[in-house]
């Protein structure tokens, strides 16, 4: 079995699909961490604007996610490391390299094989799994994605403007949106969720309503 769910930034997406895979025993995949691997060794290697020299990395490098959740680099535990402010502010673009989403689209199919899966990402819906078993768009207003952000970021001890996650949410929306391949789009294929009044366990019981596992 395999559940989609794509949506914009901070729209909760890890949270819920954390959540729904420890309900339902599947193998969570975070395909963002996957791109955000990418991003940090662009950093650390000095590549960030050589796009040939992204392509040429995005092909040795090795990412591992591991069943608990953490994000391994060439065997380094990166999970903290890549929602630094510095990666999230280039993975976008990043991301929209085309040679660089081919290679980590296979991938990403090739964790699913054979496994119950519940992705999330911005392309899963359309372009990784268009055939998956359930589609879900997640999204919820700017302000409360912001607002849920600078909650995370407080929580871990770090602080943040409001108006610059904000803007930050916005601009990244921007680019995943308008992306020449694997654009965040949304479909008539998914349910859509507008979690901006919802709270989480009300977001997982909604999944797991339409995928029939609650009656
Ligand atoms: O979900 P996230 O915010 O950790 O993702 C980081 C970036 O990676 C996001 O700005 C867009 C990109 N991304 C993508 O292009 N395709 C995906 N399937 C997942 C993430």
């Amino acid at each position: 079995m395999v559940i989609a769910i794509d949506g914009p930034a901070g729209a909760g997406k890890g949270t819920i699909a954390k959540m729904v895979a420890e309900r339902l025993n599947l193998v969570y995949i975070d395909t963002g961490a996957m791109y955000r691997c990418i991003a940090l060794e662009a950093l650390r290697e000095d590549i960030v604007n050589d796009k040939d020299k992204i392509i040429e990395m995005s092909k040795k490098i090795n990412i591992k996610l591991s069943e608990d959740g953490k994000t391994f680099l060439n065997g380094e535990d990166v999970s903290e490391e890549i929602r630094s402010k510095e990666v999230t502010s280039v993975v976008s673009p990043i991301s929209s390299i085309v040679p660089v989403r081919e290679e980590l689209v296979s991938i990403q199919r090739s964790i699913a094989e054979g496994k119950n899966v519940i992705m999330e990402g911005r392309d899963i819906t359309t372009v990784v799994f268009p055939n998956a078993d359930y589609k879900f768009y997640l999204d919820a207003s700017v302000e409360e994605r912001t607002r849920r952000r600078v909650e995370q970021n407080k929580e871990k001890g770090i602080f943040s403007s409001y108006e610059d996650i904000k803007q930050s949410i916005i601009d990244r929306d921007y680019n995943d949106m308008h992306k020449e391949v694997g654009a965040l789009k949304r479909t008539n294929e998914q349910i859509y969720i507008n979690s901006t009044n919802m709270g989480k366990e009300e977001v997982v019981n909604f999944i797991l309503e339409k995928i029939g596992e609650v009656k």
